[in-house]
């Protein structure tokens, strides 16, 4: 979603900006813009554009004054309110300030009435313009900018992180945040804030969260923080364990690739510290015995391929641990009065951001329920983290590409290690049996994704007839058509290819009729309890005329003795077959993810940023 950043210090802010801009690329952004402090008579000098970095760049060669000032704010917009053009971007400036906002301001109709009413005709669409005027007003008022900004806050619904800049104070950058993320650092030459963590690396990796409620104040040498007393407010730093570098391409094309290829790793590092003694271990209280005993039924909430991986765990706490078992797409949850058991049910939040708003206000409701909550994160210490009861975090490593990857086969990971303890303290499995799963899925599953990364070629080999349709189904059952709504979503994000997932048994309850001469389907077959069923709906298919491509593993192969083209063969997991978890769909997951990367290539889009997108969902 938007992106801001800020600088002041000694050297010239307008690098800064490009450079911290640029690291927020992959957030998706259809419009960009600087402010930047000159003094003087005209004090701040704002240059912004639609499109991209590049535009800007090209503007801000008619003012070459930006490059002299060594304080300004940035800001990359992903459009909500009012389309993406020049006027809509940010900054906007007023009569005494210049400010950046992420989030959405909800009475920005009412606002903007009242405005009207004072004389004030904005120039914008947008309900950024709406608060930087109602905090315009207010500074007029008492020319104190941290009582201005807290005044602002009391008047303001919705979610805002604001970086501002006064025409008076052009050498100070004040921030304040609801709802969304701000983080702040200091650097050997100067202060700056970010709305996300890999802007700020090129300044310092001890960063802080800016806390609600509170005004940061950024000054060349320093930053500090006041609450609505005027109280200082400590800004606790945390070390970011990842460089700039892990954050970059690191020589791949693509971000996606990248992550794509880092899956190995990222499985086996989420995994490894909680195994003890070959058993699923958590230091949280909520995933003690006794508690997990006292436990009736889980819930799993999130949006998109969190939500999908929501259906994986779902289906293994139900298989192994006979534990049932809710999905929840977020944005549905906390509109529905949804029925709650706080003495009964464990509300599991999935997000690979943290910051994804349907799934913070879902927990938020939860809570408010007095359910127990528990998030399973990739981001340490956004939102979602901090505000859950107890956070287990996914250690895949910063997921820049828009289309997520890496983080939806660790939470399909962890997610199994909580069924696979779920089953031990119910008595459902052996400790054998959950020791055997444990050493497969920390050895044979990293080895079987590494070998289907192998497959790349092949993969690709398969994609020229999937790259030239408009339409294609994915088909399966059982695991495989949850894995199935997963490889859909990543297809149609990246390549603008329609397509749909569906359970193989319901085709023939309607869609089938869109089935004609030539239509794409592609058959994920790894469960063998079903694969019997998958390759009738299979053959009901072809005879009307689809193209399939089976995608399966080579003892299903065998035992269906199926003919060797428009088959892919996943690698086998060694004695899945006296495993009662059904791994095959990590492989599965990867080489559908590499399907829809290579297809998308092939179509020439626009992979690590695809139109319309945002990497994190800030707003409703
Ligand atoms: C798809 C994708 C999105 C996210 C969704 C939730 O590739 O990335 O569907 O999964 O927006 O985001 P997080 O996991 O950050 O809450």
């Amino acid at each position: 979603m938007c992106g801001i950043i800020g600088y002041v210090g000694e050297e010239h802010a307008l690098p800064h900006l490009l450079e911290g801009l640029r690291t927020l690329e992959y957030r998706g952004y259809d419009s960009v813009g600087v402010t930047v402090s000159l003094g003087g008579e005209e004090p701040l000098l704002t240059v912004k554009t639609k499109g991209k970095l590049r535009e800007l760049t090209e503007k801000l060669k008619t003012h070459p004054a930006a490059a002299d000032g060594r304080c300004g704010i940035g800001h990359t917009r992903w459009a909500t309110h009012g389309a993406p053009d020049d006027k809509n971007a940010h900054p906007h400036t007023t009569r005494h300030l210049s400010l950046v906002h992420n989030g959405i301001i909800e009475n920005d109709a009412e606002l903007r009435a009242e405005l009207r009413e004072a004389g004030i005709s904005l120039l914008s669409d947008t309900d950024t313009e709406a608060a930087a005027w109602l905090l315009d007003r207010l500074y007029a008022d008492s020319r104190d900018p941290v009582d201005a900004l807290f005044r602002t806050a009391e008047r303001l619904r919705g979610s805002y992180a604001f970086a501002v800049i006064f025409k008076d104070r052009p050498e100070v950058i004040y921030a304040m945040r609801r709802d969304s993320p701000l983080i702040v650092a200091r650097g050997a030459q100067g202060c700056a804030l970010a709305s996300d963590v890999p802007a700020l690396l090129r300044h310092s990796r001890a960063c802080a969260r800016l806390p609600e409620d509170t005004v940061a104040i950024l000054r060349r040498d320093g930053i500090h923080a006041v609450n609505r007393r005027g109280f200082a407010v400590s800004l606790p730093t945390e070390e970011v364990a990842w460089d700039t570098e892990q954050a970059q391409k690191g020589g791949y094309a693509h971000f996606m690739r990248k992550e794509i290829d880092e899956q190995p790793d990222a499985l086996r590092r989420t995994l490894s510290p909680r195994i003890r003694d070959g058993l699923p271990h958590f230091s949280l209280p909520s995933l003690d015995t006794d508690r997990i005993r006292r436990v009736r039924s889980l819930r799993m909430i999130a949006c998109g391929t969190a939500m999908h991986a929501g259906l994986v765990g779902k289906r293994l706490i139900e298989q192994l641990a006979r534990l049932p078992v809710q999905v929840e797409i977020a944005s549905e949850f906390r509109y529905r009065d949804p029925l709650l058991d706080p003495a009964g049910e464990l509300c599991v939040f999935l997000s690979q951001s943290g910051e994804t708003a349907d799934t913070l206000a879902a927990l938020r409701h939860a809570r408010a329920a007095g359910v127990p909550t528990l998030a399973i994160v990739n981001v340490v210490g956004s939102s979602v983290a901090r505000e859950a009861d107890e956070v287990l975090y996914t250690l895949a490593g910063p997921e820049i590409a828009v289309a997520s990857t890496k983080a939806y086969s660790v939470q399909c990971a962890l997610l199994t290690l909580l069924a696979l303890r779920l089953a031990l303290v119910n008595g459902r499995m052996t400790e054998e049996a959950v020791r055997a799963c444990v050493r497969s899925l920390c050895e044979d599953v990293p080895a079987a994704v590494t070998a289907t990364l192998a497959m790349s070629d092949r993969i690709a080999a398969l994609v020229p007839p999937l790259a030239a349709c408009e339409h294609l189904y994915f088909i399966g059952r059982g695991i495989d058509a949850d894995l199935c709504t997963e490889g859909s979503l990543k297809l149609k994000e990246i390549s603008y290819i329609h397509s749909e997932a569906y359970p193989a048994g319901e085709l023939k309850h309607g869609t089938i009729s869109l089935i004609e001469e030539g239509t794409p389907v592609l058959a994920l077959m790894t469960d063998p309890s079903l694969s019997a069923k998958t390759l009738t709906a299979i053959r009901e298919v072809r005879a009307r005329g689809a193209h399939v491509l089976t995608v399966t593993t080579a003892a299903l192969a065998d035992a269906l003795s199926l003919s060797a083209e428009n088959v892919l063969l996943l690698p086998a997991i060694p004695s899945a077959a006296a495993l009662p978890a059904p791994f095959a769909l990590f492989p599965a997951a990867c080489a559908l993810q590499l399907l829809a990367y290579h297809t998308a290539l092939a179509r020439g889009c626009h992979i690590d940023q695809p139109r319309n997108l945002a990497k994190s969902v800030t707003v409703e």
